[in-house]
């Protein structure tokens, strides 16, 4: 896939799923803007996009609060040219354990909220414009499978169902001008936060992948990224408004 003279956005993009995204956006010759608050993680991020070749940056954004996210796409289009692509991926899921109904304080639930449900919409908001003067673009969120009921998290799994909506509304908005917005809906995926959530338990997650997925082996950050690079090219012209679950079968399997 050819993606030269285009330039994406992955909040979220210093570590786990985000970083497997941008390392292919930028391996298929986009510039990328690395949003996301981890600086050093992000550093590091666009220095290995650098070594093999590739063309990224760096900025620490907030992607629930406007006036970030409004810098986050000024700074991409002043230092890279434009915006073409948006990956929605940041989210507040690490530091999310437990999630019992009667568990979940309000202040978790507002920044769950803020993060997983505003961010998306306020980085939509602030980078249509400059996709509008590219002719056109995409966006893809980031959503999971807990979205389709999940014991536990009650607040992510909340967050992560409206995030399939916001992306049928969207693509409805945007679909004049050119503007795709699909969705990815991730089963669980061996980065680091998800190991924080199982403490440390990996070992949990392989055994869940081998009882209940079809491809009976954990996901890696990098299998998430075939999925995404369909959903951004050309190739993809009329698909838009959908979510794809990428989880092995396991959903399937109920
Ligand atoms: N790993 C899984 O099993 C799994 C499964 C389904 C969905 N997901 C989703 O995939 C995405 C990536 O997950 P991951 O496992 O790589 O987790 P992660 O915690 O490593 O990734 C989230 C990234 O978002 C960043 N972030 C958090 N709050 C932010 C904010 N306010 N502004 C900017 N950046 C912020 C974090 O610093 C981090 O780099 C998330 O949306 C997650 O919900 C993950």
């Amino acid at each position: 896939m050819n993606l030269k003279g285009k330039v994406a956005i992955v909040t979220g993009g210093a570590r786990g799923i985000g970083r497997a995204y941008a390392e292919a956006l930028a391996g298929a010759g986009a510039a990328v803007l690395i949003a996301d608050l981890l600086e050093a993680e992000g550093a590091e991020t666009v220095k290995a996009i650098e070594a093999k070749g590739g063309r990224a940056i760096f900025k620490s954004v907030d992607v629930s609060n406007e006036a970030s996210t409004q810098a986050m796409a000024e700074t991409a289009a002043a230092e890279l040219g434009g915006i073409d692509i948006l990956v929605n991926n940041a989210a507040m899921f690490a530091s999310l354990k437990g999630g019992a109904m009667a568990d979940i304080s309000l202040e978790r639930w507002d920044r769950t909220m803020a993060v997983n449900v505003k961010g998306p919409w306020l980085c939509s908001k602030a980078v249509a414009p400059f996709m509008r003067l590219r002719g056109g673009g995409a966006i893809v969120n980031q959503s999971s499978i807990s979205a389709f009921g999940m014991a536990g998290m009650l607040d992510y799994t909340a967050s992560k169902a409206a995030v399939i909506g916001m992306t049928k509304s969207l693509a409805t908005e945007l679909g004049r001008d050119n503007i795709r917005v699909n969705c990815i809906a991730p089963g669980g995926t061996a980065t680091e936060a998800y190991s924080e959530i199982l403490g440390g338990r990996m070992e949990i997650a392989e055994a869940t992948a081998k009882s209940k997925q079809l491809i009976a082996e954990i996901m890696k950050p990098e299998d998430m990224a075939g999925t995404l690079m369909h959903l951004v090219s050309d190739g993809s012209k009329f698909v838009t408004g959908q979510t794809f679950v990428v989880d092995g079968g396991r959903y399937f399997l109920g």
